[in-house]
């Protein structure tokens, strides 16, 4: 009983002394996001500023619509999202979503599980921030915002 008792003690001073470092897969997250070309589209300015948007600003949204036979999408703010839907929701999303031009749901399928949830546990570790970007539009209907036009136009 004693002997069990001290193991016990052992064990828990033991935990205490384990540093908790940050997730490893938050810094391998941002570096996914940066080279994933995420911002091109998900960052407001990104392009125009040559990535020098501040890592708080980053995947909040833009209201710049790509119009195309699908209608008019825009980039979604990933910051709120991912606050309201959860790793699993996420990994679940990029198995079954598909022909929302031009997100790049078959880029990430090629990255494996890890990977994946790198990308959910950095974004959701910058916390929520912006607001919501516009809804959709139906194909053939005019955006209101910016747009920019994917159809393909032969010569
Ligand atoms: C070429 C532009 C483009 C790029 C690059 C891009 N996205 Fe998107 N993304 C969009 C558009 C447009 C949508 C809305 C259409 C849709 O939901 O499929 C979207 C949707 C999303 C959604 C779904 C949000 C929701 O509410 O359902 C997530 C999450 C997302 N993108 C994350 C990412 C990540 C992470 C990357 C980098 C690997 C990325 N995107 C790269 C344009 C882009």
């Amino acid at each position: 009983m004693k002997f069990a008792a001290f193991v016990m003690v052992a064990l828990a001073l033991m935990a205490a002394a384990t540093p908790q470092g940050p997730d490893p897969l938050i810094a391998r997250g941002k570096y996914l996001v940066a080279f994933g070309s995420c911002n091109d589209c998900h960052t407001a300015g990104w392009r125009a500023s040559d990535g020098a948007i501040p890592v708080s600003a980053w995947m909040t949204g833009t209201s710049i619509g790509y119009r195309g036979p699908w209608g008019t999408t825009y980039p979604a703010n990933v910051r709120l999202e991912f606050q309201s839907i959860s790793e699993a929701q996420w990994l679940f999303m990029i198995k079954t979503r598909a022909g929302r031009w031009p997100m790049v749901w078959q880029d990430l399928r090629q990255l494996d599980g890890t990977d994946r949830r790198a990308i959910y546990r950095f974004i959701r570790s910058l916390g929520p921030a912006g607001k919501p970007a516009p809804d959709d539009v139906a194909p053939g209907e005019m955006p209101r915002t910016p747009y920019v036009d994917v159809l393909p136009t032969n010569p």
